[in-house]
């Protein structure tokens, strides 16, 4: 008789039904790097489960501050100030601590800084769109940044990101990471975003929205949003990256 993988030990293996299938042709690069054959299962060794490890100590005083962290002196991002919050939880909802999360975003117009980036949007000189924390003792996580703008990518002939921000979490060695992105509530993008629709269950994409967080927002200063990433299990977020059998 087939029996239901554990929940726990060092690897979970990949579920089809909530994660996308490799082959996607409405999302057009899903074509090319989709498996032609059968995959091959590989154990993890030893050397990429053990390190080399992120060092602690390593995160400067506004690392989880995107609105300052590029910018000069005494100035600012430009954008909706927000702060973005959450817990890293495993599969039975404990919080884990000690995880190394990092966020990447387009600025407040939807364009990244990057020297492959073509949109026309404008680059704003105190933004760079990168950042990082370490949860703590409760799993727990939060940083500032701006709202960032959705923007067009060249795909079909008219498609758009939903604003998102992308975010990596790491585990005990640098083999150990998951990417996955989240989208804001309410907006009327997502549904139309060709990679969104990647995805097969309206609850597995329903994880990706971080929903308004009314009691965070800080009068006067910035609203909040709350994102909870789960590594694993029935609750797991959508990791864009997940390996098979892993
Ligand atoms: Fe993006």
């Amino acid at each position: 008789m087939k029996t239901a993988p554990p929940e726990t030990g060092a690897f979970f293996a990949r579920d089809r039904i909530w994660h996308p299938p490799a082959l996607t042709p409405g999302y057009k690069t899903s074509v090319l790097r989709s498996p032609q054959k059968a995959l091959i299962s590989l154990e993890g060794t030893t050397t990429e489960l053990t390190g080399p490890v992120f060092g602690h100590n390593m995160l400067g005083p506004t690392d989880n501050d995107l609105i300052v962290n590029y910018a000069r002196p005494g100035e600012m991002a430009i954008g909706q100030r927000i702060l973005v919050h959450g817990r890293v939880l495993d599969e039975r909802g404990r919080g884990v601590p000690g995880v190394l999360v990092e966020f990447w975003q387009a600025n407040a117009g939807g364009r990244y800084r990057h020297k492959k980036e073509t949109y026309l949007a404008a680059i704003d000189p105190n933004f760079g769109g990168v950042g990082r924390t370490i949860t703590d003792d409760e799993g727990g996580y939060w940083f500032k940044t701006i709202q960032p703008g959705a923007y067009p990518w060249p795909n079909g002939v008219n498609d758009w990101r939903p604003a998102h921000i992308h975010f990596s979490v790491f585990g005990h060695g640098f083999a150990q990471r998951l990417i996955t992105q989240m989208y804001f509530e309410g907006d009327p993008m997502i549904a139309r975003c060709p990679i969104v629709r990647t995805i097969p269950d309206p609850q597995a994409i329903e994880q990706l929205i971080a929903p308004l967080d009314w009691n965070a927002t800080v009068p006067m200063d910035m609203r909040a949003y709350k994102f909870d990433i789960v590594l694993r299990g029935r609750r797991s977020t959508l990791f864009e990256n997940r390996k098979e059998g892993n």
